[in-house]
């Protein structure tokens, strides 16, 4: 069983972390006052941040994280606009946050699931789903596994190129929840 360590105490980071916990993994989190002091002990880590705030949580942790798994969860929204997100065209957080992390293996996941929805692990009487992106397959392997065993369904979304995808539809289901086109409750469901 892995063992995750999750770098925020918000709303996201409670939620992933109480799925986890469910399926009987062991979840330490590192509140922001914290961050580059507490120890990372996790083989998986979780960015619960705001995309700003994850530069500065990489530069803090430094080599330490090196040979983790790190799961970028980010929405990387301008949020002056709500009409764009911040990272190059083309590209996607996850994607510069690999580049910042050669000596790791980053997934993106989380990104399309509203707090919410993980919380009650329902979306629309569906089981809610995370779609884990990644070029590492054991690593992807591995969060599945854990997300699975706390109730909620994991799919394999395909290689990080994928996360520029991924951040493209939690970016729509955000804007349609600021709408008020759907409710926090509510967004996009995966049907097998
Ligand atoms: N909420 C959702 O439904 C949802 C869904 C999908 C993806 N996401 C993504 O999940 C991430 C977290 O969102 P959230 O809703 O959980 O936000 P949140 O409730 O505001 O929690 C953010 C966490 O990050 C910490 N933090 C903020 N700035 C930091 C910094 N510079 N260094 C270290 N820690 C810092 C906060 O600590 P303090 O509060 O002490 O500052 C808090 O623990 C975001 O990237 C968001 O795009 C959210």
């Amino acid at each position: 069983m892995a063992r995750f360590t999750i770098i925020g105490t918000g709303t996201m980071a409670t939620a992933i972390g109480g799925v986890l916990a469910d399926g009987g993994s062991d979840v330490a989190y590192i509140a922001h006052e914290q961050v580059g002091t507490a120890p990372v002990d996790g083989d998986v880590v979780v960015l619960a941040v705001p995309y700003p705030a994850v530069d500065a949580v990489i530069t803090a942790y430094g080599d330490r994280l090196a040979g983790k798994t790190v799961v970028d969860i980010t929405n990387p929204l301008n949020f002056e606009t709500f009409d764009s997100l911040v990272v190059p065209a083309g590209s996607s957080a996850a994607a510069e946050i690999a580049a910042r992390l050669p000596r790791n293996h980053v997934l993106k996941a989380f990104n399309t699931t509203f707090a919410a929805t993980l919380a009650s692990k329902s979306v629309g009487g569906t089981t809610t789903t995370v779609l884990i992106a990644g070029d590492d397959a054991a690593s992807k392997q591995t969060l599945a596994d854990a997300v699975r065993a706390g109730g909620v369904a994991a799919v394999d979304a395909g290689t990080l190129a994928r996360a520029h995808e991924l951040e493209a539809l939690g970016f729509l289901q955000l804007t349609l929840a600021v709408s008020e086109s759907i409710g926090w409750t509510g967004g996009f469901a995966v049907v097998r």
